[in-house]
């Protein structure tokens, strides 16, 4: 069997800097038409010069691949509406990381004070800068994002017209969240839809397959396949592929991350076949995305044959992909 997906988007991907930016961004920029760009590098990106130069050096990594890399800055609160009036056309949507919650995410936001917040957000929605958070609190870790849906509802309620974007959801009660506020969204991984808990550290630990949020209960999951394999509308695909190298991996303090980037499609296929749900993926991965961001993807068809495909061990030497050494039952036959 043979499926055409038109012009798949990754809405969460993490692209690093440097040589690792060199190893990814092709590997992205192979099969999908475009991605959303997360600016946790070190230092974050916060200026319109930092925006603008990053974009450089992503356009320069993936070569000859036609990939559009919408690009995001790291929230502060401290932006002026003269500085988002100026870069608004540069970038696709605002990051809000809790500070010190998750990898270069230190400068991020203390405390959740709408007063502090109040200023930017209501430029934001003005402006329709869409803003992207990342939801956990620093409570108990399976707990965090569970904990963190009021602060969701406190911003969507404040901001009807601000459109809020719950990054990399992993629980049911994200999940029920959605229906709740007209302007909330949320992005699934590739991982949160395949993974427990159980696969993370019910056995031998496995680094790789450590990130943040960490993966949940099957119920999670299950709340989660729900909606993205029925392609809910308030749901698109984001990847949240975040290469480490693998001594930072299989390390005591493993970093927080999986590399998914190249192999998501053949992966989300393979999904969504199982379930009798392949007539979904194209929303999934794509047209929830153009729809929710009003964005209108380069032209890329990317053919997926199911077929066998061995994951590579890793790539370059460097960073270890998710399923690596295993065979995933499709693969990527042909991009035009
Ligand atoms: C991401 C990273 O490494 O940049 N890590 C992760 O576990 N997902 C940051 C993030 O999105 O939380
Ligand atoms: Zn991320």
């Amino acid at each position: 069997m043979v499926i055409s997906i038109d012009s798949p988007l990754d809405m969460h991907l993490h692209l690093r800097d440097g040589r690792m930016l060199d190893i990814v961004a092709p590997l992205s920029a192979e099969t999908f038409a475009g991605g959303m760009v997360m600016p946790n590098l070190v230092p974050p990106v916060t200026s319109r010069e930092d925006v603008r130069s990053y974009r450089k050096r992503i356009l320069k990594a993936q070569g000859d691949e036609r990939f559009v890399p919408y690009m995001t800055l790291f929230f502060r609160s401290d932006y002026t509406p003269e500085f988002l009036h100026s870069v608004k056309d540069e970038i696709l949507a605002i990051k809000l990381y809790p500070a010190g919650i998750t990898t270069n995410s230190e400068g991020g936001v203390k405390g959740f004070d709408i007063e502090e917040l109040s200023p930017v957000l209501g430029v934001m929605s003005d402006l329709k800068i869409p803003l992207c958070v990342h939801g956990e609190t620093g409570g108990f870790v399976m707990d965090r994002e569970a904990e963190f849906i009021p602060i969701y509802e406190m911003l969507a309620k404040n901001f009807p017209d601000l459109t809020i974007v719950m990054e990399h959801i992993t629980t049911k009660e994200a999940v029920a969240a959605l229906d709740r506020y007209d302007n909330l969204y949320a992005t699934i991984t590739l991982h949160h839809l395949y993974i427990t808990l159980d696969e993370v550290a019910g056995g031998l630990l496995q680094p790789h397959l450590f990130c943040k949020p960490i993966a949940k209960r099957p119920e999670d999951r299950d709340a989660l396949s729900n909606v993205a394999l029925n392609a809910h509308p308030k749901v698109m695909f984001g990847s949240d592929s975040a290469p480490h190298p693998r001594e930072k991996k299989e390390a005591p303090g493993c970093a927080a991350g999986v590399f998914t980037a190249p192999i998501a499609l053949p992966a989300l296929a393979q999904l969504f076949e199982r379930n009798g749900a392949l007539d979904n993926l194209q929303a999934f991965v794509s047209d929830n995305a153009r729809r929710i961001y009003g964005i209108e993807p380069i032209e890329k068809e990317v053919v997926l044959e199911n077929s066998p495909y061995l994951v590579p061990e890793i790539y370059e030497g460097t960073v270890v992909p998710m399923f690596a050494g295993q065979t995933i039952s499709w693969r990527v036959l042909s991009v035009g």
